[in-house]
């Protein structure tokens, strides 16, 4: 498998291969949720850069940073059935951060501003910058982002626009668990009471969504927080339901629009995040 460190050897790489390249950035410890982002990629364009970069910029909490998992050599078992495809970008900092590792300042309005915009400052400024930069450096034609991370990818579309990048975006569906809970490089951090006590975050999620909760936001929330912080092993950060657009949290919610329920629940410091729709309640 190929894998490169600097970008212009990707540009060279790529200088007499004039075709369909698709990009998946990721910050490694791959999990089937990056891999499903992996698969699609691969039907959809002839070849397939995986970014793996543990991006310093977007984490607010430098403990966080610390701890995130680093497996390169796993990382690269996991890709290997796409080998013939793909090109490993692994990058130090200086490739994508020439002046040094700092965010670019954006304005992406009501988007970037709440959930993980107010919980972790800066957080999508740091996101945009390194995506900015992996736009221009690979000039992908496509690239692929999970659902799970709702807000990033509408940040992302947002950042597409703004800077006329040009990529088309692609969001893929959320890969989960057998017991429900959504795959995170962050999992492998739980003590395996705080992983017992995860399952209930999707299960919740989903009683939610499907209306089997009055449809009252505040009834909803304190369902939620119940269920979930019941063992004390996790602790809610944010309930919050917003319209797929404009991602500002409401409180009092209108029939015939589309709504999804973000969620952020702490594990002692490792952050979980979980995201659904909320199916459309035309009987208000
Ligand atoms: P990372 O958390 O490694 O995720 C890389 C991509 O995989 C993101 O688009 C994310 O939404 C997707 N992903 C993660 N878990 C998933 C799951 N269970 N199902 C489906 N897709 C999943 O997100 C980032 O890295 C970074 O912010 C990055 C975009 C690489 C910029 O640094």
């Amino acid at each position: 498998m190929l894998v490169f460190k600097a970008s212009e050897d990707i540009r060279v790489y790529f200088k007499s291969r004039r075709s369909s390249i698709g990009l998946v950035p990721t910050m490694g410890a791959l999990h089937q949720g990056h891999i499903s982002l992996v698969k699609k990629a691969c039907k959809e364009n002839k070849y397939v850069v995986v970014s793996i970069y543990i991006n310093p910029t977007q984490f607010n909490d430098d403990k966080d940073l610390e701890k995130y998992p680093v497996d390169l050599t796993k990382d690269q078992k996991l890709l290997s059935p796409y080998s013939n495809q793909i090109i490993i970008y692994s990058p130090e900092h200086k490739d994508l951060y020439p002046k040094g590792t700092q965010s670019n300042s954006y304005n992406f309005g009501s988007i970037s501003k709440y959930m993980e915009g107010a919980f972790r400052p800066g957080h999508f400024n740091g996101v945009a910058t390194v995506v900015e930069a992996l736009f221009k450096k690979i000039k992908p034609n496509r690239a692929y982002f999970g659902e799970k991370d709702f807000q990033q990818f509408q940040v992302i579309k947002a950042l597409n626009k703004q800077k006329k990048l040009g990529v088309k975006l692609i969001s893929c569906p959320i890969v989960r668990e057998k017991d429900g809970l959504a795959m995170s490089s962050r999992n492998q951090q739980l003590t395996s009471e705080q992983r017992v006590a995860a399952s209930e975050i999707y299960k919740s999620l989903q009683m939610i969504s499907s209306n089997q909760i009055e449809k009252n936001f505040f009834k909803m929330k304190q369902f939620f927080i119940d269920r979930v912080e019941r063992t004390q092993a996790l602790k809610v950060e944010y309930f919050c339901i917003a319209l797929d657009t404009d991602l500002i949290p409401r409180t009092k919610l209108e029939s015939k629009r589309n709504y999804r329920v973000f969620v952020a629940v702490l594990a002692e410091k490792t952050r979980l995040i979980d995201t659904v729709e909320l199916k459309r309640m035309d009987y208000f």
